[in-house]
């Protein structure tokens, strides 16, 4: 049982670059306050997947939107995870093409607006929600938003070190290839990455995970957003 209550309905939003920790911590603090964290990345990753694999374009506007209506009814975004057509198929999303392919279509307005509702709807009854736009766009009144950075070497490192052991890129390929994603989701047009007036910045470069999340507890702590269960 988690050591803290959160308060009925309570939504927290944790946005930040790719590779900055954003899904660890999110899982780690929602096993803490007892709240399911959703994963907004793989919506997009999911649109990528589909695309890639019809052959849609990934910059076809009108095709990826027809694409995205089809799967709102097609697939079920859980807190374990994507469900198409009734398989969790979140593992095949992880992929770093998949990841390039979700920042190319999560560049286009009319992709990230047939997303918003749904993102909206799940996360009325309270949760955890990582991603990009969480603390502007989709939750802008959210009671709590953290804004997780690291230096791009030491995302680049983390992220060498997951793909080292599949045989993957040099150290230098991943931060080249950070580099340029976060350039696409900082200067896109429609609900770039950025941090929210009101979100707390922590910058995890030198930081062990528990004490990001600890510093989190410390602030919805203070806010009065979760107690210590008695
Ligand atoms: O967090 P991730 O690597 O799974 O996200 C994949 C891509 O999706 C990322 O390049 C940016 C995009 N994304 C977004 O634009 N908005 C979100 N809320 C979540 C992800």
């Amino acid at each position: 049982m988690s050591e803290w209550q959160a308060i009925s309905g309570l939504s927290i939003a944790i946005d930040g670059p790719s590779g900055s920790g954003k899904g660890t911590v999110a899982k780690m603090l929602a096993n803490e306050v007892g709240l399911p964290v959703l994963d907004t990345g793989l919506l997009y990753r999911v649109v990528a997947s589909v695309a890639l694999s019809r052959t849609v374009a990934l910059d076809d506007s009108k095709a990826l939107a027809g694409l995205v209506d089809g799967l709102l009814t097609s697939i079920d975004w859980t807190v374990e995870g994507i469900f198409f057509e009734g398989e969790n198929v979140t593992a095949d999303l992880r992929s770093e093409q998949v990841g390039e392919a979700a920042s190319r279509v999560a560049s286009l307005s009319a992709v990230r607006e047939k997303l918003l509702g749904l993102q909206r709807q799940l996360a009325q009854a309270g949760c955890i929600m990582d991603g990009r736009d969480i603390g502007t766009v989709v939750l802008p009144d959210a009671p709590a938003k953290f804004f997780l950075t690291a230096s791009v070497r030491e995302r680049a490192r983390r992220r060498w070190a997951q793909l080292k052991d599949d045989g993957g890129s040099s150290l230098e390929a991943v931060v080249d290839e950070l580099k340029m994603r976060d350039q696409r989701d900082r200067e896109r047009q429609h609900a770039p990455l950025c941090q929210a007036e009101d979100a707390i910045t922590i910058d995890s470069t030198t930081m062990r995970v528990d004490d990001v999340v600890d510093r989190m507890l410390g602030v919805l702590e203070r806010r009065g957003l979760i107690q210590l269960s008695s």
